[in-house]
């Protein structure tokens, strides 16, 4: 089982800052999940389209100058980060996985990733790129082929698993009310991880163990720390 902490420990900290990274990594998470909107060719780490939950503007996150963007408070004073900043905090210490949530995030995040393992930052198999928008995701396949990727589902499959393999990717992300014992099995029968979110109770982290998941999406890390 592998936990991702979601939009960073999001539970502890504003979600999508680099506090709330840095706190994850404080506490030990071996990977962090972010969500990515990409605003004049730099990535923004945010998570809805719009800016009124989660900062003090308000508009369309891609409508917005990146000046606007970084002028405003995330929380407890955080900025918007770009992708690079939260890349260049983490260096290495965490895998990374990236939410491609707006339109034109896929060729951005390629090179981006490129660049970092270039670098020497991180290795290829400490990133993972997932999507609900499958053209996205697609499209970010073509261009890094060797990065592991993920999709999202909103909602139950029709036909557990096999959608996925036309998608080939690494894993399936599926909510925890989604997913079932015959999913994840199908899944694996098919060869792919099934990465569930968003726990943050232990009664649902024990029932997603009990159906064989490989890994959690959680705003609390310390939740499953707490079973290793
Ligand atoms: O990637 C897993 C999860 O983050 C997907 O939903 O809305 O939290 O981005 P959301
Ligand atoms: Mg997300």
């Amino acid at each position: 089982m592998i936990c991702f902490a979601h939009r960073g420990a999001s539970g502890h900290a504003p979600e999508n800052t680099l506090l709330a990274v840095k706190t994850a990594l404080s506490m030990g998470a071996a990977w962090i999940e972010l969500d990515v909107f990409a605003v004049e060719n730099e990535l923004v780490v945010i998570h809805d389209s719009r800016l009124e939950r989660t900062t003090n503007g308000s508009g369309e996150v891609t409508n917005a100058t990146l000046a606007y963007l970084r002028s405003l408070d995330a929380g407890r004073g955080e900025k918007i980060p770009f992708l690079r900043e939260v890349l260049d905090t983490v260096a290495g210490e965490a895998g990374i996985n990236i939410e491609l949530k707006g339109a034109d995030t896929a060729t951005l995040t390629a090179s981006m990733i490129e660049s970092y393992i270039a670098k020497d930052l991180f290795r290829a198999d400490q990133f993972l790129v997932s999507s609900f928008n499958r053209r996205e995701l697609q499209n970010f396949s073509l261009l890094a082929p060797s990065i592991r990727t993920g999709v999202n589902l909103s909602g139950p499959p029709l036909q557990d698993a096999r959608f996925a393999e036309a998608l080939a990717v690494y894993s399936l992300h599926v909510h925890k009310n989604s997913v079932t014992r015959a999913f994840v099995e199908d899944a694996h029968r098919r060869g792919f991880k099934v990465f569930v979110f968003t726990i943050n109770h232990a009664e649902d982290l024990a029932s997603m163990i009990s159906i064989g998941v490989d890994g959690i999406f959680t705003n609390y890390p310390e939740l499953y720390a707490k079973n290793q």
